[in-house]
């Protein structure tokens, strides 16, 4: 299949330019409206065609569902729960987003130089890869469907997901402009990455697959063993209670928040970040850790919005999120 570019309808377009603060920022990339940085076009085709081997473990889900936090997961089952060596090297030399060299478009700092293009790092990774990805199913490798490595899909539900989302630009993209703003954008499909009701419901669809594992963020939330338990089973990993609660330990959201392999901090220093409209101390890319905060941010009305948009999306099928 090809992809095809083309430019966001103008109004939407200007929106996008002045929150974002950069000229032509995102374009659209089909099939599925996808909204990324025109940068997407060098990596593209390479990453429809690229080679997916049988070993490989896939983490594929919309931003800010609690990826980082599956991911830690994944890995460190796979890596006999080596936690001296998840806290001195960084997640993106561990578990590449595969597309980060796109998202990372406009950044001229030496951290761009220093983690080169990562697809050609997932590419040269030595078995078995750890791979993470914000993509949805229609521009992932085509080999996925025939090989068949595991993938477990992560996601959240979609309110708390937004306000995470609008934080995570803020603190990375220099996001200006209010929280009711970008809620619009996302609900129309335009926020970074596009529409996700096609990105979670093409894995929904695929839950039954020996090979796909469906985990939600409010589950983790409520029983972090359990989680631990079924994704140890799914990569066919024996854990003991003992090794359960130590990686219970290193998971949660404090540790995590303390660990500079995750927390991003070292990163984001390094980065030429664009000044946020309002600098907030409190910002962390490991921020709250909530279940309901949207609650917090969003008026009976827009929550009202919000809820409709949902239950169209997910009318005729049997999935549902928790909110509180
Ligand atoms: P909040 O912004 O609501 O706090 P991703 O890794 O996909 O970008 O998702 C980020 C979200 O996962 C953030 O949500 C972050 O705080 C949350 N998160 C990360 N680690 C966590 C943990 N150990 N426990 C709970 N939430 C965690």
């Amino acid at each position: 299949m090809h992809i095809k570019y083309v430019n966001i309808e103008e109004k939407i377009a200007k929106r996008l330019d002045d929150l974002f603060g950069v000229k032509d920022c995102l374009i659209e990339v089909n099939p599925g409206q996808v909204i990324l940085p025109p940068k997407y076009k060098d990596l593209g085709e390479r990453i429809m065609n690229m080679e997916v081997r049988t070993d490989d473990v896939w983490l594929v889900s919309y931003p800010r569902t609690g990826s980082t936090w599956a991911q830690e997961m994944v890995w460190c089952i796979c890596n006999d729960l080596d936690f001296a060596k998840a806290k001195s090297m960084i997640g993106q030399s561990r578990t590449p987003l595969l597309e980060l060299t796109a998202l990372m478009g406009n950044d001229t700092s030496k951290l761009k130089d220093q983690l080169g293009n990562s697809v050609e790092q997932v590419e040269n990774m030595p078995s078995p890869r750890f791979i993470k990805t914000h993509l949805p199913s229609q521009l992932l490798p085509e080999q996925l469907n025939a090989v068949k490595p595991k993938i477990v899909y992560v996601t959240r539900n979609p309110k708390d997901m937004c306000v995470s989302y609008y934080h995570y630009c803020k603190l990375v993209h220099g996001l200006h402009g209010s929280f009711d703003e970008f809620c619009e954008l996302f609900i129309q499909g335009k926020t970074p990455i596009g529409p996700i009701w096609s990105h979670i419901l093409g894995f929904w669809q695929q839950r039954d697959e020996p090979n796909v594992l469906f985990l939600k963020y409010e589950d983790m939330k409520k029983d972090l063993k359990g989680a631990i338990r079924q994704v140890a089973a799914f990569l066919e990993k024996e854990l003991t209670e003992e090794q359960v609660s130590a990686l219970e330990d290193h998971l949660s959201f404090n540790s995590m928040r303390k660990n500079p392999a995750l927390n991003l901090e070292p990163l984001l220093a390094m980065m030429e970040k664009p000044q946020a409209a309002d600098e907030n101390s409190d910002q962390k890319f490991i921020r709250k850790g909530k279940v309901g905060d949207w609650k917090n941010y969003m008026s009976e009305e827009l929550s009202a919005k919000f809820d409709s948009f949902t239950d169209e999306n997910l009318k005729g099928t049997d999935l549902t999120f928790e909110t509180s």
